[in-house]
């Protein structure tokens, strides 16, 4: 039998996955979940030819170029990849993968629950419950109906589409705006945008799916949410830095927005805490993947990158 090559989990991951993963590999699991920072990540790594890891590390060009020589390919637990410089990785000969097509329905699922728990004000009427609440009421949190309003998307990919899909049968009028236009077929009579600008203003809610990148950081600033429509709700399940948050807790407290459903946050986990006092910002821990069905699907999806590797054919999900 050929030896086992030796891979570096950074973080606990779901039972089966490990399972998998030891079977496998000579792994080092990280059992206990304790957060390695890049020092402990690249010390663990010393010897090891692959690396499976997480949004939380950090692989910069800083981080990458000390990686030890032994380490061939890094395969990420998760459809996003800024937290890999890839060039750097490129520059090393060192294979990057990601697991796309996995987390769109459980991120999709987010989407709603943000869109219903902002506009019906389920973080308020959770903290009535905890407060002790005096009974009904004709005018009691009275909220937002989903029914008849636009939804405005931003970034039409797999999971804008999954969006799209869910928020129809809620009787929404979809909206977007894409790098290009989709084919009628795939657009299902969601109505296209030229500009970001145009989708703003008919955005009863704004769903934001775009990549983080350069371009797209703090796309929705103090500029863009004043184009919106009346009484807005802004829904973000991408990534927190697409969000200005300064302008978006202004619009919170002043009214102009009146409601936030938020996954994900600029400098994660640590949120902006003025967050915390906006009472009609429904905010989650960045649950978008976060199933067992999905979470175990990241999981094989990301040792099916590493097989295909270690086995001498190309990752499927290959980035770098
Ligand atoms: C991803 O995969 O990029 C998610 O944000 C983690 O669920």
């Amino acid at each position: 039998m050929p030896e086992k090559k030796k891979i570096l989990v950074t973080r606990r991951l779901p039972d089966a996955v490990s399972e998998r993963a030891r079977a496998s590999y000579d792994a080092i699991l990280n059992i206990d979940d304790d957060p390695y920072d890049s020092d402990r990540m690249i010390t663990l790594l010393d010897g090891m030819d692959g690396l499976l890891c997480t949004i939380t590390n950090d692989l910069s060009r800083g981080v990458i170029e000390r990686l030890p020589e032994s380490v061939r390919a890094i395969a990420t637990f998760s459809v996003g990849f800024e937290h890999i410089d890839l060039e750097a990785a490129r520059e090393r000969a060192i294979i990057v993968s990601n697991t796309p097509g996995v987390l769109i329905d459980a991120t999709a699922d987010v989407a709603l629950l943000l869109m219903l728990g902002a506009s019906r004000r389920a973080r308020e009427g959770a903290l009535m419950i905890d407060a002790g609440w005096s009974g009904w009421t004709p005018t009691q949190l009275m909220g937002i109906q989903m029914t008849g309003k636009r939804l405005g998307i931003l970034g039409m990919g797999d999971i804008g589409r999954a969006v799209a899909m869910r928020a129809r049968s809620f009787g929404m009028e979809i909206h977007y705006y894409n790098r290009r236009r989709l084919s009628a077929e795939v657009e299902q009579g969601a109505i296209y945008h030229k500009t970001m600008e145009d989708l703003l203003s008919v955005s009863d809610f704004l769903s934001l799916h775009c990549p983080l990148t350069p371009e797209t950081k703090h796309i929705l600033n103090e500029e863009r949410i004043a184009l919106l429509p009346e009484n807005p709700v802004v829904i973000n399940t991408a990534r927190g830095p697409v969000v200005d948050d300064k302008a978006l807790i202004t619009a919170l407290k002043s009214g102009r927005v009146a409601a936030a459903g938020l996954d994900v946050f600029e400098g994660e986990p640590r949120l902006n805490t003025d967050y915390l006092d906006c009472p009609n910002a429904f905010l989650l821990p960045h649950l978008g993947s976060a199933t067992v069905e999905t979470r175990n699907a990241m999981g094989f999806t990301a040792l099916d990158n590493l097989d295909a590797f270690f086995a001498g054919s190309e990752p499927p999900n290959r980035i770098a």
